[in-house]
């Protein structure tokens, strides 16, 4: 029987969710990845979109039966867009807080039942240093990244007595194909202003979650900024 641990990433198919599947692989996790779009080199790739409860309820069902449990989730899965206030339109934001907070809530409602049947588990938000700092022109992103902030602080206080660990990693730019080639975060005139002149890299995220979910001790509830020490 295999007892390799078992986990669900989502947005797995790019990105910083794509380097977190892969670390976790490299280290002998099974990973499940959870995208719109095709992952081939993770375990399991199941084409599902986060923004309805029903399909991820089916789809972690799915890794419970192929697996036998389900360790941990990453909520990776998301997007950017760049709006000035005024012009973020009632659509935009409505698409921008279903990804971002009903794509959350969605997984941990469908995980947590196998994690509290354990007793056992571990979950992380990919949030956004714009969640503690705000943003310029991206208020529907950073509000829905705040919220989704509080929502898994919240679930962090609620299950952490049942053995479940939550906790988020806030990053800053990082790069990854969310962030055009010419956009103004990667521009030497802009990141010579941060305390550390870099964007971050996708391995960085991904070291930060899988300590976040190997932790044995009692981290809960913490928020992890990985943002040159922009936002603290
Ligand atoms: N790159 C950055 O600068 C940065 C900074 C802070 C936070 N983040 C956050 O990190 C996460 C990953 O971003 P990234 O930079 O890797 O972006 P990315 O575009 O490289 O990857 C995002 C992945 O999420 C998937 N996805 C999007 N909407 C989905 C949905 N509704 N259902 C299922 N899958 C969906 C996409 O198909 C894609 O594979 C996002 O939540 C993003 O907001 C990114």
């Amino acid at each position: 029987m295999n007892t390799s641990p078992v986990a669900v990433v989502t947005g797995a198919s790019s990105g910083i969710g794509a380097q977190i599947a892969k670390e976790l692989m490299e280290n002998g996790w099974r990973v499940a990845a959870f995208d719109l779009r095709e992952n081939p080199q993770t375990d399991l790739c199941i084409l599902v979109d986060v923004t309805y409860e029903s399909n991820i309820c089916a789809a972690i069902d799915h890794v419970e039966k192929t697996f036998g449990k389900v360790d941990a989730v990453v909520a990776a899965a998301g997007y950017y867009e760049e709006t000035p206030f005024t012009e973020i339109s009632l659509p935009d934001w409505q698409r921008m807080l279903r990804v971002h907070i009903a794509g959350v809530h969605n997984l941990l409602r469908a995980a947590l039942p196998g994690m509290l049947r354990r007793h056992k588990g571990a979950f992380v938000t990919i949030a956004s240093e714009r969640a503690i700092g705000g943003g310029c022109n991206d208020a529907h992103y950073a509000s829905a990244k705040a919220a989704a902030l509080a929502l898994t602080r919240s679930a962090a206080s609620e299950f952490a007595s049942h053995g479940i660990r939550i906790n988020a990693v806030a990053p800053g730019p990082t790069d990854t194909p969310l962030l055009p080639a010419d956009s103004w975060e990667r521009q030497r005139d802009f990141l010579d202003t941060l305390p550390v002149p870099r964007i971050a890299n996708t391995h960085e995220i991904a070291l930060a979650v899988r300590s976040l979910i190997e932790d044995e001790h009692f981290l809960s509830g913490e928020v992890i900024s990985i943002n040159s020490g922009t936002v603290i």
